[in-house]
């Protein structure tokens, strides 16, 4: 039997991925959603009611993220850019770690929580200061901002989506990554590059609803998982011609 060619990568990653860099997932036994109420933190409403309390959230989320390293996972996923003919990140993720590690070729889908956006005039800038030294933060035109990142009820930026809907449709290899793939439409994606004909492989630490239909379920940490993965993968995926 002729082996496997892949000639366009696209991988979806989630918050297991960054994991083991020490940032909270969101669900699951210490999940950020065990201990907090989205609503209450994640939405326009919540800002709306009580802007210093969803940024005093942000702000220790951002102290916590800004002492992570990125991981072998986030890495590994940089050397498949460079070495795959064509390859495409797909986060939800919005701590920044891919950037970090050097991943260039990337929609980060949720947004990232280094942006802020003036609630005025919709201006978004980079802001990294940790603890943030007035909260919430102000724009120099005197409005609050707030975090460049998408809320429960918000849509997601278009032409990221867009991006995003390209890939996973060309692509004949998608990874799945750390995601519980519950979370629309990000957890859509795998079933329209599945739809065009793309193997699919997911790892994760546990099953998850996408698992029947991904090719391939390898359980266990990103982290360990996909540097192997990657040596296994990487003569399908480069010098394809
Ligand atoms: P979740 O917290 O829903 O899922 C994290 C997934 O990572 C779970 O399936 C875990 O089993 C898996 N996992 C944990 N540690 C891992 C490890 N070391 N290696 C591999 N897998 C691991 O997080 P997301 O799927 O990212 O959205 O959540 C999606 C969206 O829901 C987030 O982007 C956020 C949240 O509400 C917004 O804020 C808009």
């Amino acid at each position: 039997m002729e082996k496997p060619r892949y000639s366009s990568v696209t991988v979806l990653t989630g918050s297991g991925i960054s994991a083991e860099s020490g940032v909270p997932t969101f669900r699951g036994e210490d999940g950020l959603w065990r201990h907090y109420h989205a609503e209450e933190l994640a939405t326009p409403q919540a800002f709306a009611r009580d802007a210093a309390l969803v940024w005093e959230w942000y702000d220790w989320r951002r102290g916590l993220i800004a002492a992570c390293e990125p991981n072998a996972a986030h890495r590994t996923l940089v050397e498949m850019e460079r070495e795959c003919e064509e390859f495409f990140l797909i986060t939800q993720n919005v701590d920044g770690l891919h950037r970090r590690a050097g991943s260039e070729r990337m929609v980060e889908l949720h947004g990232n929580i280094w942006q802020v956006r003036c609630t005025a005039e919709g201006s978004v800038f980079v802001n990294e200061e940790v603890p943030l030294p007035q909260i919430p933060p102000r724009c120099s035109c005197g409005a609050p901002l707030r975090p460049h990142v998408v809320w429960f009820g918000e849509s997601l930026d278009h032409s990221s989506m867009q991006a995003a809907h390209a890939a996973a449709e060309i692509c004949d290899l998608m990874l799945v990554i750390g995601t519980s793939a519950v979370v629309h439409p990000a957890a859509s994606l795998p079933a329209i590059a599945k739809q065009h004909g793309a193997y699919l492989v997911e790892v994760n630490l546990e099953r998850t609803p996408l698992s029947p239909y991904a090719d391939e379920v390898l359980l266990g940490s990103a982290a360990q998982v996909l540097p192997e993965l990657w040596d296994r993968l990487r003569p399908a995926c480069q010098g394809v011609s």
